[in-house]
């Protein structure tokens, strides 16, 4: 990414955010959404406890076509723009680099969210190619063992920590590596143990995210579809996981906030670190006076359905994106309507926990990044 995208990526992410917070505080005009997502597809090859994609199985997919059409329609609508593509696992679909070469194609800023377990050598040249803004690896504990309970995969931790040795070695230096763990009963102490190892290997950070409900942050199948989940085993093992020592909790992110303070490779922002504890103290807390996501998040998910909130249990898509376009989508009846239910939200969500975060912050992280 050259220096004048940077500075138009940073202007236009600006005028965005502007937008947005007039429309979410006055509830009038309009804006352009500054979180744009595509997962590709809904399979997996890993059986992560907290996650629902290992259970869908083959079920309608956007074709190659219809990602190239797709990404066309965000760019002349959105101008410079970054988006993330994820999954699944979205190195299962053989096309998924043709994907990311149509974005390059067209001056899109891409980033991917990966379980890294498919990133060969000849993938990171492949991807070397395509001049990625970041690559996001989820990894879960410093010991395999850790990781692979979590990711429910022996032998994962090694695969994965080959994917990053082949991105170091096959990108360019400036595209951001950047790791993803959740915080869990079972890495709580492994957590600063990442910071350290993401510094000695030069990441670019970490991103920690709490654990989440999974219906939450997992695509629901359309109405008539169910997936094969035993709710009431997936609803043990995710109470068993989530962190039961609040002392614990608030020592590490007192501990991360102080680190980063010193320079530490955490790109969660303080605030939203003290909202993680906030939240561990207080489960129901309000995070925010009104929620971002309807304003800021374009969601695509595999079969081309468009949500806003990652809650799809709780929002209905606002539309298609076989039968209509990308802005047709967002500026439709439905979406409207969502986007003020949303707004009234009142649930708890640790996903958007940087919902708080001020312009400055936002700011921050943003230059930061780039
Ligand atoms: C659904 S995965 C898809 C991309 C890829 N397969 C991976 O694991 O990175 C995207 C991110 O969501 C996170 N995630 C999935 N379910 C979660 C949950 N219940 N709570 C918190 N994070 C979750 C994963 O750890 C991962 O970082
Ligand atoms: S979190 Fe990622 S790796 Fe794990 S099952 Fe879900 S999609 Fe697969």
């Amino acid at each position: 990414m050259n220096k004048i995208d940077k500075i138009k990526l940073a202007s236009s992410y600006l005028f965005v955010h502007l937008s947005q917070q007039w429309v979410l505080m006055s509830g009038l005009g309009s804006c352009k959404p500054s979180l744009v997502c595509a997962l590709v597809n809904w399979q997996c090859n890993f059986k992560c406890y907290f996650c629902f994609h290992p259970y869908y199985g083959k079920r309608e997919i956007l074709s190659l076509e219809d990602w190239q059409r797709i990404l066309s329609q965000l760019r002349s609508w959105l101008g410079t723009f970054r988006m993330n593509f994820l999954g699944g696992e979205p190195f299962l679909r053989n096309d998924f680099i043709d994907i990311l070469a149509h974005a390059r194609k067209l001056g899109i800023m891409s980033g991917i969210t990966t379980n890294a377990s498919l990133i060969t050598e000849e993938i990171a040249k492949e991807l070397s190619k395509l001049d990625l803004f970041s690559v996001g690896i989820s990894i879960d504990g410093i010991k395999a063992e850790t990781h692979e309970y979590a990711r429910g995969c022996p032998g994962m931790f090694d695969k994965a920590m080959a994917g990053i040795a082949n991105l170091k070695k096959y990108c360019k230096p400036d595209m951001k590596i950047v790791i993803r763990t959740i915080i869990m009963e079972k890495n709580i102490d492994e957590i600063i143990p990442i910071v350290n190892w993401i510094k000695d290997w030069g990441l670019t950070g970490v991103i920690i995210q709490p654990l989440d409900y999974a219906p939450i942050l997992n695509p629901v199948p359309p109405p008539g579809e169910t997936l094969p989940v035993d709710f009431e085993k997936w609803i043990k093992t995710y109470s068993e996981n989530q962190v039961k020592d609040l002392n614990k909790i608030d020592i590490l992110c007192d501990e991360l906030i102080a680190m980063k303070k010193e320079g530490a490779p955490i790109l969660n922002e303080p605030g939203a670190l003290e909202i993680i504890k906030e939240y561990f103290h207080n489960p129901t807390i309000r995070i925010a006076q009104k929620c971002q996501a309807g304003v800021q998040n374009f969601m695509i998910v595999p079969n081309g359905d468009v949500h806003t909130c990652v809650n799809t249990v709780a929002f209905e898509p606002i539309g298609n994106l076989k039968t209509a376009s990308p802005k047709e989508i967002w500026t439709s009846e439905k979406a409207k309507k969502t986007r003020e239910d949303i707004r009234k939200c009142e649930r708890t969500c640790l996903f958007f926990s940087h919902a708080k975060r001020s312009l400055i912050d936002k700011a921050k992280m943003f230059i930061r990044y780039i």
